[in-house]
């Protein structure tokens, strides 16, 4: 028998599925729920906390409803489908593409269009007897949603066009421009500054130009929308009536800049699939002289009868392909080597690296995984390195540049002491690639130790994050994960970033985490991975170390409950 959790658990459970959606939305612009299904979980927290104001708090998303994705955003209906492409990763799928084309076509000729293919958001754009009337984004393609508020905001894109047909829909992509995004960001990271030490909850920080694009084509206020400094290349029509009959696609696109629309520059005809090939790698070492972010490069058949005998498969048409770019790499200088050193004590080198943006953001450091990965690439600070990044991956340093290395050059070499103020002796055992810092009191590991408890998955103490943290430890506040709950309202205001009531906010979540259920606690001060090297190392049978993580977790907890109910 299933029972209804009370308001103040409902209202938890929904303030938490709220935030997660909303991050995945606007931090990864990935989101895993509808949009409907989004707004049902805002109105029913909206609701509760109505019904009972004495659950309000300030950290409930409800009051920074100006970063949710509110999307109540009327359906349209597209008159011409919004079909999406098929893709080609590399030349022989392009070639193939190519082939399938002349195959389609028996012999006749056929001339390409090539064009940049635009990181952004797919849009139609109805203008009635030359003025804008509607604007909708791609949905599904069937159906998609009513921005025209947010996209007559752009400045770029004409409001009341002279002699236009009766109809004629504009289909193109929308982005924010690189410069545009990094303003944002930073207005948005000073925001968040500001907000914290109010005692509020950060906003979403947009990761690249695609995702601040999509939340600012989202606002309800279109004010908002307005002072995001969005753009739009137009590269296709829609439904036209009473307009002018087009043999070619570069008709329709002459068509369009004569219109006054913004038609890239970069588009190019070609009559061979070798031309096309050239195109596709000229431009995919070229995209950075760009001041906006492309991931490949569209090919459209440009003869429209030719179009038509093509037709389209089940999803996308035969007359068109993508040409994606491979993941992103790029050159930049590797200003150091540094240790980090995680909970268990495992150390991992990192890169810090001269900022360079790449794949779709700004990097400074990436992983280097362990020891023997720093040996095997070689990499030493002062080298000029490849960064790669492919989409929301973690960056990675794919190897020096060697011409450009320095004659005096030394390979790096892997530190002997812990980089805590304890310097404690690192050890590696020879047959496993970790080095690790067996120091019990490394204040590093402790830090570690008590972000991971902290954490979403664990004891999911909000408003406890890694600077926090920081500078509860380098204050004496804290020493281990049983010091948080003893810790002050008065104590926390004496921390840099604190006011009254984030200090409040904080000792209140602190205090609330005492309900998490017993096996979070036992997962929250558990180290699973120093765990499992000792395993490897003593190689104890299965069954034997099934008992040595009982008795651990049995003993470990034992210790903790006690000295937490102490504390108490
Ligand atoms: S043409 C039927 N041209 O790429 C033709 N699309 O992967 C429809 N895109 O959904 C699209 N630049 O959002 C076309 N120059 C370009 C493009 C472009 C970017 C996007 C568009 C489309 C997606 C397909």
């Amino acid at each position: 028998m299933s029972r209804t959790p009370s308001p103040k658990n409902r209202i938890e459970e929904l303030r938490e599925q709220v935030q997660y959606h909303n991050a995945r939305y606007h931090g990864h612009d990935d989101p895993e729920i509808s949009d409907a299904e989004f707004d049902q979980l805002v109105i029913e927290l909206r609701q509760l906390e109505n019904d009972h104001p004495e659950l309000v708090d300030d950290l409930s998303p409800t009051l920074s409803v100006g970063s949710l994705a509110i999307t109540t955003f009327d359906p349209v209906v597209h008159r011409v489908p919004m079909t999406s492409l098929d893709n080609a990763m590399d030349e022989t799928e392009l070639r193939a593409w190519g082939d399938r084309v002349a195959k389609g076509l028996g012999d006749q000729a056929v001339r390409y269009v090539c064009e940049l293919k635009i990181d952004g958001l797919a849009i139609s754009i109805r203008y009635e007897n030359g003025s804008l009337v509607q604007a909708a984004t791609r949905g599904d393609g069937k159906v998609g949603e009513d921005v025209t508020a947010n996209v007559a905001t752009i400045s770029s894109l004409p409001k009341h066009v002279a002699s236009a047909p009766e109809v004629v829909e504009v289909r193109g992509e929308i982005f924010m421009s690189i410069a545009a995004f990094e303003k944002l960001k930073a207005e948005r990271e000073a925001e968040n500054l500001e907000r914290i030490s109010n005692g509020r909850a950060p906003l979403p920080v947009p990761v690249n130009p695609r995702n601040a694009g999509a939340g600012s084509l989202r606002q309800k206020d279109p004010t908002v929308t307005a002072k995001r400094d969005m753009s739009v290349w137009s590269y296709q029509l829609g439904e036209v009536v009473g307009g002018p009959e087009f043999t070619s696609h570069h008709d329709t696109l002459d068509f369009l800049r004569t219109l006054g629309f913004p038609v890239n520059p970069a588009i190019t005809i070609v009559d061979s699939i070798e031309a096309v090939a050239k195109f596709c790698h000229e431009w995919k070492e070229r995209r950075h002289e760009l001041t906006y972010e492309i991931d490949g490069v569209v090919i459209k058949v440009d003869d429209l009868s030719q179009r038509e005998q093509l037709g389209f498969t089940s999803r996308a048409p035969r007359w068109a392909i993508a040409f994606k770019f491979p993941p992103e790499e790029k050159h930049t200088l590797l200003l150091d080597i540094q240790v980090s050193v995680g909970r268990t004590g495992r150390t991992t080198p990192f890169a810090v690296l001269e900022p360079v943006f790449v794949g779709g953001s700004t990097v400074g450091m990436a992983t280097l995984h362990n020891r023997n990965q720093v040996a095997a690439k070689d990499v030493r600070p002062g080298d000029t390195v490849v960064v790669r990044k492919a989409g929301d991956v973690i960056p990675e340093v794919v190897g020096p540049v060697l011409s450009k290395r320095a004659k005096n050059s030394q390979p790096w070499v892997f530190p002997t002491q812990c980089p805590c103020p304890v310097k404690s002796t690192l050890v590696k055992l020879d047959d496993v690639a970790d080095t690790r810092c067996v120091e019990p009191n490394c204040p590093f590991q402790r830090d570690q130790r008590i972000m991971y408890f902290a954490s979403r998955g664990a004891m999911d103490i909000e408003g406890l994050g890694d600077r926090t943290v920081f500078a509860m430890s380098d204050a004496g506040l804290v020493a281990d994960v049983g010091d948080l709950y003893s810790v002050t309202v008065e104590q926390l205001l004496t921390l840099e970033g604190f006011a009254e009531l984030s200090a409040q906010n904080l000792v209140a979540s602190i205090q609330s985490s005492r309900s998490r259920p017993l096996p979070k606690l036992l997962v929250s001060s558990l180290h699973p991975s120093r765990r499992g090297s000792q395993f490897q190392r003593t190689q104890r049978s299965s069954k034997n170390c099934v008992m040595l993580v009982l008795s651990s977790v049995v003993s470990k907890s034992a210790r903790f409950l006690k000295r937490l109910s102490e504390r108490q």
